[in-house]
């Protein structure tokens, strides 16, 4: 089976529509060209029938980056899938991506629909994007926690009915991996390859990233994700970290994607300057702790060699360098270090001295400044800095 793995990114969409993520026109503009250049392979701008907003958004997207893969949201429903290409005509490679759920619970308490009517609704959805773009993705919502016999039944029906992705979410983060590695691998047996099976997990268990890759590895070659896990609730899968794992663990997932991992971190840094929230600091790959090092033994093991302790280059994922950060748990190489960097040409005993002064001053900070460092240095040893004394 082939290896390449197709990154679907729905900042711009499952993310945008979470409490503090709302994006004017302009911000998603800013924010597509971003994706576009962090190579991401399907670009999801909107669901036009939401909002005019929306609409629009789906419309610039696909006039400005008109070569790009532009996607636009619909239910499975004649006016939305209308809308859908409406606002994808200026896209030269629209998918129109029509859902609608399948699992007992949303067809009794949401729809009121029974099994029959959505497996028409299914089909006759897809038969009709199918006028408007070649490219159509089919979800069934709640996939997972759908009956496995009927879920069959639908994919098989909305592919005979032209979807080429057949995408089954996680939607409410419930299901575990082994889970997914038997509903996957079922559905991909089922469909072989006459369509592309799609994961879309979300974070509610804080397994989305680990039940995407399990999806990969039991068949599913798209991972919907987006930047920093921004989604519904929890969020949806975070594409820095599902893209990572599989560049870091090739000989665990020997999988491909098209990912410019240069552009991660530029990517997280857009999407909090414009949304109201960044990451949280330990966040892996681009949370502001990911490459920062306090502990002494930490800071001595990744002064002798950076892959004691690092287990990729930050420059890898754009970021600039790592950190070691001077607080109460630092060691005597690190301080050395940064004496060094800060200028500095101090005596063993020196840095001593400073050490155990550092040391008690950190114990009640959460960590020190560059600025307060070399005031204890000029403080303890009357020495100045080579750039100070150079100007
Ligand atoms: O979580 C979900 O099921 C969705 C679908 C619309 C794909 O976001
Ligand atoms: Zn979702």
């Amino acid at each position: 089976m082939d290896n390449r793995v197709y990154i679907f990114d729905t900042t711009l969409r499952d993310g945008e529509q979470s409490p503090g993520c709302s994006m004017t026109v302009s911000e998603k503009l800013r924010m597509a060209r971003k994706l576009i250049e962090l190579g991401v392979d399907i670009l999801e701008a909107g669901f036009p029938i939401a909002s005019d907003g929306d609409f629009e958004a789906v419309q610039a997207i696909s006039r400005e980056y008109s070569w790009a893969h532009v996607a636009a949201l619909s239910r499975a429903r004649k006016l939305d899938i209308e809308r859908a290409a409406q606002a994808l005509e200026g896209a030269k490679r629209p998918r129109i991506h029509t859902f609608i759920a399948t699992s007992d619970i949303h067809l009794q308490y949401k729809l009121k629909k029974t099994r029959e009517q959505v497996l028409e609704d299914a089909v006759a959805a897809v038969t009709l994007a199918r006028q408007y773009a070649d490219d159509v993705e089919f979800s069934a919502e709640d996939a997972m926690r759908t009956d496995p016999d009927y879920l069959e039944q639908v994919c098989r029906a909305v592919v005979a009915a032209g979807a080429t992705t057949v995408n089954l979410p996680d939607t409410v983060g419930y299901a575990t991996p082994d889970e997914h590695t038997t509903l996957i691998g079922r559905m991909a047996r089922a469909l072989g390859d006459s369509a592309i099976i799609s994961v879309h997990c979300h974070d509610d268990l804080g397994l989305a990233v680990a039940n995407s890759l399990t999806s990969v590895c039991a068949g599913a070659r798209q991972i919907e994700c987006t930047i920093n896990g921004i989604g519904e609730r929890a969020g949806n899968c975070s594409l820095e970290e599902v893209v990572m794992a599989m560049r870091v663990r090739q000989d665990r997932l020997p999988y491909q994607t098209a990912i410019v991992t240069e552009q991660l971190y530029p990517a997280s840094q857009l999407l909090s300057s414009i949304i109201e929230f960044g990451p949280q600091p330990n966040k892996a790959i681009v949370g502001e702790n990911a490459f920062a090092h306090e502990a002494g033994i930490h800071q001595d093991g990744f002064l002798k060699n950076k892959a004691t302790y690092e287990i990729m280059d930050p420059r890898s994922v754009g970021v600039p360098e790592s950190r070691l950060v001077l607080g109460k748990h630092s060691g005597r190489h690190a301080l050395a270090q940064r004496c060094a960097d800060l200028g500095f040409d101090l005596s063993r005993e020196e840095i001593d001295r400073i050490y155990t002064h550092l040391t008690s001053l950190a114990d009640n900070k959460k960590g020190l400044r560059n600025e307060e460092i070399t005031d204890i240095i000029v403080r303890e040893t009357g020495k100045q800095s080579a750039s100070a004394v150079a100007n």
